[in-house]
């Protein structure tokens, strides 16, 4: 096999954020942009004689990319790529199959939730033998390669047609084409009771799963429809698309309003789920009724043993620090540990791995186990399933029944879309330069009692990632987070993650706005959000 070497140039602004790099298509259509990025991730990982597996969500260019990074495993001696079949794998099966071969690592082709196309958002992240995204210490050091690399190395022949299964080989290299949802779809028949929830379906339980012409159509077919039993056309927008259909897929009452729709319909469906681009966040609604992500965690933190998987009970929880503290009093009845990281999942990789956290979650709808090393959104989807099918209860009464017990976290993000980043980041430096000055201060209706920066030191490996996001403790127990995202592709957003908590005894029924309104206009005075952006309000409340 010939091998190009070819010369390069270093590109600025390749820093892996959140969960990968993440840019706008167009940028990584620009000439060598995604051939430095992977030779960068190769430079720092070693691929010589290595297994990896390979897939993405499906979205514009993702089979380019695809037929680009085998030209180059293959050049740089890797030994074996797995492969999606057609290049789809969601994010969560990636993880297993790394995990079930016991390969080296796995790349993922994602921008997640955001739109696709050629005006939309394309991305690139790497994965370790774990199965989870890689730690900082690794992002960092394909970072430094990205900006010293002088050549990548292709190789001259074309990659194999990947629309068909079967064992290939690029040169020296294997290449297996495997079908995307087989092994996944199995593993989550050995965590959950198939047979309750199949039996549920069975006596007339509907439910309508919304794939958002994502990666997850096909999983949701076959695990609903054919494994579960849910009629044909429980599954809907099921086929991926390159462009999610025109849409933004990320599952929230925003962006999946149509769900919503469905669910807030008097006859609408028993159960309402949705899942995004790459299949690891999700959505869970009840006919009638939305449950919060943060929610959703303290619900399946408290009923998990019932599903198989977990009968065993949970040894810890593991929460992103903006994500409600409602799973914290599910962890302080069961006597577990609990644990609050940075956002992102990457943090819970050692958690996860020591045994430390069996379930983990992200306000931003991230729910997952120990069963793969990152979110994984059709796991909650049949968790949940799973639940309701033991208890014999509807979402609405388990609800009730949570808030009764534990009481009501009233929750809600506003993001703040594409602020102009200087505006941005003044805002937060501001806020952080006042913080020691403003315990004790009045915030609009209330007054502030403490003012952090919050700073993380990993309990399993002593790593310290440092000013992950103010937060603003208020007289009365309400809370207000402010962070900037790291996963937008335009300008900055900014993120206002408000909560308060309601006792069992207090009113569990109110609007979540209206339970809200004394913290959001607290954040306010604090932060000047209006004055300093211009904007009248969120841009996205969910
Ligand atoms: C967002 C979410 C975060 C999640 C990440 C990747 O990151 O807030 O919880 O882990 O997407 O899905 P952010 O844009 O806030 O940095
Ligand atoms: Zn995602």
């Amino acid at each position: 096999m010939q091998i190009e070497a070819h010369a390069t140039r270093p590109i600025d602004g390749q820093k892996p954020g959140t969960s990968g790099l993440r840019k706008k298509t167009a940028t990584f259509l620009s000439p060598d942009y995604l051939q430095n990025y992977v030779q960068a991730i190769f430079d720092a990982i070693e691929p010589a004689g290595k297994t990896y597996v390979l897939g993405g969500d499906g979205r514009y260019f993702n089979d380019v990319a695809i037929a680009i990074i085998l030209r180059m495993a293959a050049a740089n001696g890797v030994a074996r790529m797995i492969v999606g079949r057609a290049g789809l794998l969601s994010t969560p099966a990636v993880s297993h199959l790394i995990r079930l071969h016991e390969t080296d690592g796995g790349l993922i082709l994602s921008a997640s939730h955001n739109p696709g196309g050629p005006k939309g958002d394309f991305g690139l992240k790497y994965n370790i033998a774990n199965g989870g995204p890689a730690p900082e210490a690794i992002t960092d050091a394909i970072h430094a390669r990205t900006r010293k690399i002088t050549e990548y190395r292709i190789a001259k022949a074309d990659a194999p047609d990947h629309t068909q299964d079967g064992e290939f080989a690029l040169g020296d290299m294997r290449i297996d084409i495997v079908d995307p949802v087989t092994e996944y779809a199995d593993l989550m028949e050995t965590l959950f009771d198939f047979d309750a929830i199949r039996g549920l379906i069975a006596r007339g339980f509907t439910l309508r799963f919304d794939a958002m012409h994502a990666v997850t159509g096909p999983y949701g077919v076959e695990i609903f429809e054919r494994r579960l039993g849910a009629p044909g056309g429980s599954v809907v927008n099921h086929r991926p698309q390159p462009d999610f259909g025109g849409g933004h897929p990320d599952p929230n009452p925003v962006w999946a309003s149509d769900l919503v729709a469905a669910m807030m319909a008097a006859d609408g469906p028993d159960f309402g789920a949705a899942s995004d681009g790459d299949g690891d966040r999700n959505m869970i609604m009840g006919r009638g009724i939305y449950v919060t992500p943060s929610d959703s965690l303290a619900v399946i933190a408290a009923n998990a043993h019932l599903a198989p998987g977990y009968r065993d009970g949970i040894t810890g929880i593991a929460r992103s620090m903006p994500t409600s503290g409602a799973a914290d009093r599910v962890a302080r009845t069961l006597g577990i540990e609990c644990h609050q990281t940075p956002t992102g999942w990457k943090y819970f990789g050692t958690l996860l791995d020591a045994g430390r956290a069996t379930i983990c979650g992200e306000e931003s709808a991230g729910t997952g186990s120990d069963h793969v090393r990152e979110k994984d959104g059709l796991w909650a989807v049949l968790m949940w399933l799973n639940i309701i099918a033991t208890r014999g209860q509807s979402v609405a009464e388990i609800m009730a029944d949570h808030w009764a017990t534990y009481g009501r976290t009233y929750y809600s993000r506003h993001d703040f879309d594409g602020i102009d980043a200087t505006v941005a980041n003044a805002l937060m430096n501001d806020l952080k330069s006042a913080l020691a000055t403003l315990p004790g201060q009045a915030a609009g209706p209330l007054t502030i009692v403490e003012a952090q920066d919050f700073d993380y030191t990993d309990p399993v490996d002593g790593s310290v990632a440092t000013s992950q996001g103010v937060i603003l403790t208020f007289e009365g127990g309400g809370r207000a987070v402010l962070r900037l995202s790291g996963t937008g592709t335009e300008g900055a957003t900014l993120r206002l993650y408000l909560e308060r908590h309601e006792a069992p005894t207090g009113d569990l029924g109110q609007d979540p706005q209206a339970a809200l309104a004394p913290v959001k206009a607290a954040a306010e005075a604090v932060a000047g959000i209006r004055a300093r952006t211009g904007r009248d309000g969120p841009d996205v409340v969910t």
